[in-house]
């Protein structure tokens, strides 16, 4: 089984895995690290992160130095890395008064460029590098720190130019160049009461002009003492409330004491010592504290994981971090999660242990593994409480009328199946193989309903005899509330890539990235043709792979009408014609939907259909 994900032996866990299911965790990468890679660097990426942005080799100044000059050899090897890593790739930032060389608004005399010629460099700019990077960068910081603390404008000369519209010329730019991209605003200091409030207003006046905002990135360059876990909290709800998602785009927590403005003039011996003081490592209590208020703040991040879609740090290791250089030059920080030996950090070392200890029992919130036999594994992932718009609207292309859209409520614990069923692990508990496309990495298909139910049931007994489980918790096929859940992971598009076609065609860019679909794994009937391993495509923002494509997956519920007051945790049962949900290597794009809906007699079996198991509450068979 080498090579394949999922079942084979676990490599050791990486800091991104603790928050799985939740956010993905980012780290800024320098152009040094882009430009000469160091591979111990380049491990630490991979292992620990799943999501990159460029620390600066997308800022105007290095992308676009000269109005007929653009260098793009940085930005493409970072893309490519992200790329390689399977990273969710952010750019940043399109606009933004660092960086900013004179040609983009000034004449050689000094003068400000007129209204229309810096918006056309704006234009020219933003639909360059995002053209080049489109379907490869997946968000944009789309303007930078255009707000000052009090709320006012930042007078930037694209504000002293262009007065405040030139934040939705950015916006549309960027939609216009690439309608998939992901787009943010994105500033720091997001806890001052003046900013805050001036940024709800910005989201709520670009999206009354129908512009794109998906989140607004907080940086959170924070230190020891501010802001309070009080007023971060504040932001994060204050921005999601106006329908958007949040970002930690920045995070560092300097622990050295924050140095008053102008400081570079303090050219005494003494002031130098003062404000660095751990040139030769950081003292035991200093560390304790850094750690204790990194370990509340990531738990404030998780306490809001339905609210932030992403933790960047910024930067990879405490040696790499922009803050000993700035706000003064050549001090000893301690900001990152990685520390000058390239050891993570205590507080998450803590994590990282327990989790491994507690895999021996599933606990809430947390990945859970079963161990079968043969040294083959399954994961679980754990879903987080919440509600969701079950179904599709009528606009959607390929809606039926039968996925009306209506609340659904989980109040209760569950886990789910990060892959599809594979063949392997149904040998492992059946002791049989009867697929179609016979490998151990693919997903196991031509099995009926009441198959996999069978296999749900030898697994609870498994688990049960081994004391991982009691009787309160069984496996189970999901119910149909319970897959669309977790498949869309708060999205409310067709893929839960927060991607909808245009068109009800038979060819989608937009699920490509995600599921094996009659275009890739069907059409020309020669080796692609049929299932393929689980896992290759991207994850859901929860960690869930293939829920579009690849087969099927009979979920527990006969099929019928949505009810009109289901009440929480709705779970229907009975064998007849039984849904199957997220379309197969033999479907069109409009069958393999977030909200799609397909019945098959319970004894059905094909090669286009199995399953995925949830761990959850037991319950009586009516
Ligand atoms: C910083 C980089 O980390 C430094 O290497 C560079 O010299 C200056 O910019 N807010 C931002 C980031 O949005 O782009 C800044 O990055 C840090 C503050």
């Amino acid at each position: 089984m080498a090579g394949t994900i999922g079942i084979s032996a676990e490599t050791e866990k990486g800091i991104k895995d603790l928050f799985n299911g939740q956010f993905y965790l980012g780290a800024a990468v320098s152009s040094r690290q882009i430009a000469r890679p160091d591979p111990i660097k380049d491990q630490l990426l991979q292992k620990h992160f799943n999501s990159i942005v460029a620390e600066n080799c997308m800022k105007c100044a290095f992308i676009h130095p000269q109005k007929d000059h653009y260098s793009f050899k940085d930005a493409d090897a970072f893309v490519e890395l992200g790329i390689k890593n399977k990273d969710f790739i952010i750019g940043h930032t399109l606009i933004w008064h660092e960086a900013l060389p004179n040609w983009f608004y000034k004449n050689a005399d000094g003068t400000f460029l007129s209204k229309d010629e810096l918006l056309e460099n704006m234009r020219q700019h933003i639909h360059t590098v995002v053209t080049r990077y489109k379907g490869k960068v997946n968000g944009w910081d789309v303007v930078n720190e255009a707000i000052m603390e009090d709320g006012s404008w930042r007078k930037t000369p694209f504000y002293q130019i262009l007065g405040e519209d030139f934040i939705k010329y950015a916006f549309q730019f960027a939609h216009e160049a690439d309608p998939d991209a992901e787009l943010y605003y994105n500033d720091f200091n997001m806890t001052a009461n003046g900013k805050r409030a001036a940024v709800v207003k910005l989201i709520q006046r670009l999206k009354k002009e129908g512009l794109r905002i998906d989140a607004v990135g907080m940086q959170s360059h924070i230190s020891m003492r501010y802001p309070s876990l009080e007023e971060i909290e504040k932001s994060i709800l204050a921005f999601s409330n106006e329908g958007v998602k949040v970002n930690i785009s920045e995070l560092d927590l300097s622990a050295l004491p924050r140095s008053n403005a102008g400081a570079d003039v303090q050219a005494t011996a003494e002031y130098q010592e003062r404000l660095n003081p751990y040139k030769n490592g950081l003292p035991e209590d200093v560390s304790q504290k850094w750690n204790d208020r990194m370990e509340s703040v990531f738990s404030l991040y998780q306490k809001h994981a339905d609210k932030i879609d992403r933790v960047t740090v910024w930067g990879l290791t405490d040696a790499d971090s922009w803050l000993n250089f700035w706000p003064i030059r050549g001090r000893t920080d301690y900001p990152l999660l990685i520390d000058r030996k390239n050891e993570v950090k205590p507080f998450l070392k803590k994590r990282l242990s327990t989790q491994e200890k507690t895999t021996a029992k599933p606990v809430y919130g947390q990945p859970y593994e079963v161990s079968l036999s043969d040294g083959c594994k399954l994961e679980l992932i754990s879903i987080p409480k919440g509600t969701f718009e079950m179904g599709s609207p009528e606009e959607e292309p390929g809606h039926w009328p039968d996925e009306r859209l209506h609340s659904i409520t989980f109040k209760e614990e569950f886990w789910m199946g990060k892959y599809e069923i594979t063949q392997a692990q149904w040998k492992a508990i059946m002791g049989s193989n009867p697929s179609g496309f016979k490998a151990d990495d693919h997903p196991v298909e031509n099995i009926s309903w009441s198959d996999a139910r069978e296999f749900c049931k030898k697994l609870t007994e498994i688990e049960r005899a081994a004391g991982h489980i009691g009787e309160d918790y069984t496996y189970e096929l999901p119910t149909e509330a319970q897959w669309e859940y977790a498949c869309r992971a708060n999205t409310r598009s067709a893929f839960n890539n927060g991607k909808t076609p245009t068109e009800n065609g038979n060819v989608s860019p937009e699920l490509d990235e995600l599921g094996w679909y009659w275009d890739n794994s069907g059409r020309d009937l020669k080796d692609i043709y049929g299932s393929h391993p689980i896992g290759l495509k991207k994850p859901n923002t929860w960690g869930l792979y293939d829920m579009h494509g690849n087969v099927g997956e009979w979920v527990l519920d006969p099929y019928a009408g949505y009810r009109d007051d289901p009440g929480p945790d709705p779970r229907y049962l009975g064998a007849g014609s039984n849904n199957v949900r997220g379309g197969s290597w033999a479907d069109y794009p409009w069958g393999c939907r977030s909200a799609n809906r397909d019945y098959y007699g319970y004894y059905t079996a094909s090669s286009h259909i199995g399953f995925r198991i949830v761990l959850t509450p037991s319950f009586k068979e009516e």
